[in-house]
């Protein structure tokens, strides 16, 4: 059986070149099983008409605050209660603003705040109104009042322009109405490491990587929109925490060990994709050290291998890593799944533009201890996130399937 079937969707269409694609939307629910009834804003009726939906969903269509298509029944309150999922597909950048401020000036408006249903926005604008700070800020807030954001493609725009905005399509939209519907990290306690870990030299200096905590941030983020409940232990990173995380702050190696110990009973799944120093220096200057014309020699000692340190202590859990290399990239993953005692390694090669540190976007190769592999294209780091999560699942429904039959 569907996931959509017998379920009510409320899907609300708002002003935007990509409004009529909500038909195909409106339509694929339908046929799957769910009750669609759609509500028009009046910007939404300059590009599509409700006579479309009415045949796709065979449901009166809502347009107006005051209509009352059921005797008896105030129509946003009886609507709001009702829906499993408010999917807003094409969002403009004007409803998101007046969803961040809670303003209740139409039906749909009004409905997002009567509704405790899982709330699903799909945007579709032009790039500059999409990446504009305050259309950035009030995603933002949305995210972090739990709004599940299908986040816009890349591509042509209507406006010619090139660029993000473009509404993601149909079977991404239906995805993520479905996450909405049935989490699939429902119940299950996430542990991800994130960003490069500061071995001070002196109070001024430290030895570090280029990790930006991207790849680890996008983890965390996907995961808690999945269901799962996550701690987020990240080194020093300039990324915004994400919603919905349970985030611990540390600096160095030591302090990121000591943070994953504490809360590792509490653990189902462990996603390591800190950069993390192998080597800090044996002593700490006090203060800071003078500039002088002789040499500086700084001795190293090994810092502890967190990832191996959780492998030695496995119990049931899954443990994923990630394998940063310049050469050689499969054979030394390899080396490191089973060095670390993993489940699942991410094969990362940092040596080529646009993937590994600091970049938008990866490729990366999965590698299964039970020897299976599965390269990616080069995709955003979100998309990685993706497909890591799904291989994650996977695992969990596989442990669990031996553990039932042990019983
Ligand atoms: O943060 P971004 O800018 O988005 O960049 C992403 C990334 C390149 C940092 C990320 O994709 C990545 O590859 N992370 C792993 C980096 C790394 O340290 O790899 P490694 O091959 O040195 O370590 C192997 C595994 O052991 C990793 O999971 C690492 O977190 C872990 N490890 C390593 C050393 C150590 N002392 N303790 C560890 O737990």
């Amino acid at each position: 059986m569907s996931v959509f079937e017998g379920k009510h969707i409320l899907l609300g269409v708002t002003g935007s070149i990509a409004a009529y694609k909500a038909a195909d939307i409106a339509s694929k629910l339908t046929q799957a099983g769910a009750e669609v009834d759609v509500v028009l804003t009046e910007h939404a009726r300059r590009f599509v008409t409700e006579v479309t939906f009415r045949a796709i969903t065979r449901r009166p269509v809502l347009i107006d605050l005051f209509d009352e298509p059921e005797e008896r029944q105030i129509a946003h309150i009886h609507l709001a209660k009702r829906a499993d999922v408010l999917l807003i597909a094409p969002a403009t950048a004007n409803i998101l603003a007046k969803l961040a401020v809670g303003l209740a000036d139409d039906l749909l408006t009004t409905l997002a705040l009567a509704t405790q249903a899982k709330v699903v926005i799909a945007p579709a604008m032009n790039t500059v109104m999409w990446q504009h700070p305050a259309t950035q800020h009030n995603v933002r807030i949305l995210e972090e009042r739990g709004a599940l954001f299908v986040y816009p493609a890349e591509g042509m725009l209507a406006c010619g322009d090139v660029g993000a905005g473009k509404l993601a399509d149909t079977p991404t939209i239906l995805s993520a109405v479905e996450t909405a519907l049935a989490p699939p990290l429902r119940g299950v306690r996430l542990l991800v490491t994130a960003g490069p870990t500061e071995e001070p030299v002196d109070a001024v200096r430290h030895l570090s990587n280029p990790s930006s905590g991207k790849m680890g941030y996008a983890i965390a983020q996907e995961a808690v929109r999945q269901g799962a409940e996550v701690t987020l232990v990240t080194g020093p990173t300039l990324l915004d925490p994400p919603a919905g995380a349970r985030v611990v702050r540390v600096r160095s190696a030591q302090q990121m060990l000591d943070a994953c110990l504490q809360v590792y009973d509490g653990v189902d799944v462990v996603i390591a994709a800190a950069a993390v120093s192998d080597y800090r220096p044996a002593e700490v200057w006090q203060g800071k050290r003078k500039k002088g014309e002789e040499e500086w020699t700084i001795r190293l000692v090994p810092n502890p291998d967190i990832l191996r340190t959780l492998g030695e202590r496995k119990g049931g859990r899954i443990l994923v890593g990630f394998a940063a290399e310049t050469h050689e990239l499969l054979e030394n993953a390899q080396k490191k799944l089973l060095e670390k005692n993993l489940d699942l390694i991410v094969a990362n090669d940092v040596s080529q533009e646009g993937t590994g540190f600091r970049a938008d976007t990866n490729r990366v190769t999965l590698l299964w201890a039970s020897g299976r592999q599965e390269q990616l294209p080069l995709m955003s780091k979100r998309e990685v996130a993706r497909h890591l999560l799904q291989a994650v699942c996977d695992l969990l429904r596989a442990a669990k399937a031996t553990k039932g039959a042990s019983a």
